[in-house]
């Protein structure tokens, strides 16, 4: 079977969240005697140069997007065994960074939409199931409906949608789409692509693909009530036969305690007590905080926007800070976030240390150096920085949502059993007590809180399982 992933941004080549990690990850872990998965992106002039430079020019063509011509270029790239394909126009992707302004980014990736199917009989790889991640393909399946009519070609091409975050569903004025998209009105009837007055792609990507899904089984429940269904909960309803929740993994050959490159001192599950420690003080010292190792040091890194749960942060941190606590902090997004904890930082110096940018290394000390990981989401699909403290004996204290209460199971002191902690309103105090909690057996129970480190990094949150899913799902189109 022939696959082609169409997505935003993949690792290693671009990444502002999660989608990068699976979209680059995941292709590698089919069966490859199967299926011949490859990926389809922009090519963005803010990737990395060292990306940019090994790209191969394939060729290139005219496409009409309405009432203009545009240029389609097509570029190649083999990594790690997976052919990534490049889609370039220097007018929509020149930004300095994958996303911008709502406008631009929706006639963006109405262009790249029309350019992945567009590109297929070029490049000579006729997919058997175009796999879309997120409203940036959401219009993939809607133009492969509007394709089908008048070319041969394009029939018999299955379509999946995966949601990564039904929150970002890329809508504007539908009279504004239709002029970008040259699509016909039929299209934009509110069985179709219009929601609320508006076109929205997300939307005419769940409706056209043939199957749906999610990255967890909770998130695929949850977004069937108003809620967490972003005004889109009728429609996950009316395509709940279509929907599957399918846990992300991460790619245990990049994130491994083992053989990671980026950490002060390798460790496994059976040293970790004596090793793990020295991540921790190479830590503390490298961001300026107190440096004891006994301290307990609790660890986020994360886009900073209101779905992680920072406002329940803002709201008990004065509290959290009169503990024996310690938190390491890596992330950017929303100013009043990245300004709440510079205020913290600059309020409790060699406590909590604030770091304001996007780093894959010191993401890595973080997971590998920190003997908790705080993720008190609002909302959480699947989330990945979970599985990653898992994977580094961190032990996750997160709020019973998506993905989150999927992968982390709550410490039961009376069975012993459990890999992290974990509380289930969206409540500051609430998340305060587990807070609190966590510290008691970290600091009280040392055994048993090691015991919780060892159940965590003994689970396995490979692509192993979930590939074998999708290939399941691929083999039922
Ligand atoms: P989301 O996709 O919603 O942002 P996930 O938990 O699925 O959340 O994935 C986030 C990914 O981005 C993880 O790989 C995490 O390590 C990474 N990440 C987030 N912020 C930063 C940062 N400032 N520096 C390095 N990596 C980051
Ligand atoms: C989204 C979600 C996150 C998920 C990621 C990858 O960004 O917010 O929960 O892990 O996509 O699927």
């Amino acid at each position: 079977k022939q696959i082609l992933f169409a997505t935003s941004e993949a690792v290693p080549f671009i990444k502002t969240g999660g989608l990068a990690d699976v979209a680059g990850s995941l292709p590698k872990y089919f069966d490859k005697e199967k299926y011949d998965v490859r990926v389809m992106l922009p090519k963005y002039m803010c990737m990395k140069e060292e990306w940019r430079d090994q790209l191969e020019y394939v060729t290139h063509f005219y496409m009409d997007l309405n009432w203009r011509t545009e240029y389609v270029g097509i570029l190649k790239m083999e990594y790690e065994g997976i052919t990534f394909y490049f889609i370039d126009n220097e007018y929509y992707f020149s930004g300095w960074a994958p996303y911008g302004e709502v406008f631009g980014d929706v006639e963006k990736f109405a262009f790249f939409s029309k350019a992945v199917l567009s590109a297929l009989p070029v490049i000579e790889f006729r997919p058997d199931i175009i796999h879309c991640h997120d409203w940036q393909t959401g219009l993939i399946p809607v133009y492969l409906d509007n394709f089908r009519y008048g070319n041969e070609y394009y029939r018999g091409i299955k379509t999946i949608m995966t949601i990564h975050n039904l929150k970002f569903q890329g809508t504007w004025e539908v009279n504004r789409i239709q002029n970008i998209t040259g699509l016909p009105p039929y299209y934009f009837t509110s069985d179709k692509l219009e929601a609320y007055g508006d076109a929205n792609y997300l939307k005419g990507g769940i409706v056209y693909a043939d199957k749906v899904t999610t990255v967890s089984n909770t998130y695929a429940e949850e977004i069937k009530t108003p809620f967490y269904g972003e005004r889109l909960d009728g429609l996950m309803n009316a395509r709940a036969n279509c929907l599957t929740g399918i846990v992300n993994g991460i790619d245990y050959g990049d994130f491994n305690p083992e053989t990671d490159k980026y950490i002060f001192k390798n460790y496994t599950v059976s040293n970790f007590r004596k090793e793990k420690i020295k991540n921790k003080t190479a830590l503390q010292e490298e961001l300026g905080l107190e440096q004891n190792p006994k301290t307990m040091l609790i660890g986020i890194v994360s886009r900073l926007t209101d779905q992680k749960g920072f406002d329940l942060i803002a709201h008990v941190m004065d509290e959290m800070c009169q503990d024996s606590v310690q938190f390491a902090v890596l992330g950017t997004g929303e100013e009043r976030y990245e300004n709440m904890f510079r205020h913290f930082a600059w309020k409790y110096p060699g406590k909590v240390s604030a770091n304001i940018y996007y780093s894959e290394p010191v993401s890595h000390k973080i997971y590998a150096g920190c003997d908790a990981f705080l993720m008190p989401s609002l909302f959480e699909p699947c989330g990945l920085s979970q599985l990653m403290s898992l994977r580094y004996g961190t032990v996750p204290i997160v709020r019973e949502t998506g993905g989150l209460k999927d992968t982390v199971e709550p410490y039961n002191e009376f069975e012993k059993t459990g890999t992290g902690f974990s509380f289930s309103n969206y409540n500051a105090h609430e998340m305060l007590g587990t807070v609190r909690y966590a510290q008691s057996i970290y600091y009280d129970k040392k055994r048993d809180w090691n015991k919780i480190v060892e159940r965590g990094m003994q689970k396995d949150f490979s692509w192993k399982n979930s590939a074998k899913q999708y290939e399941e799902l691929y083999d039922n189109l």
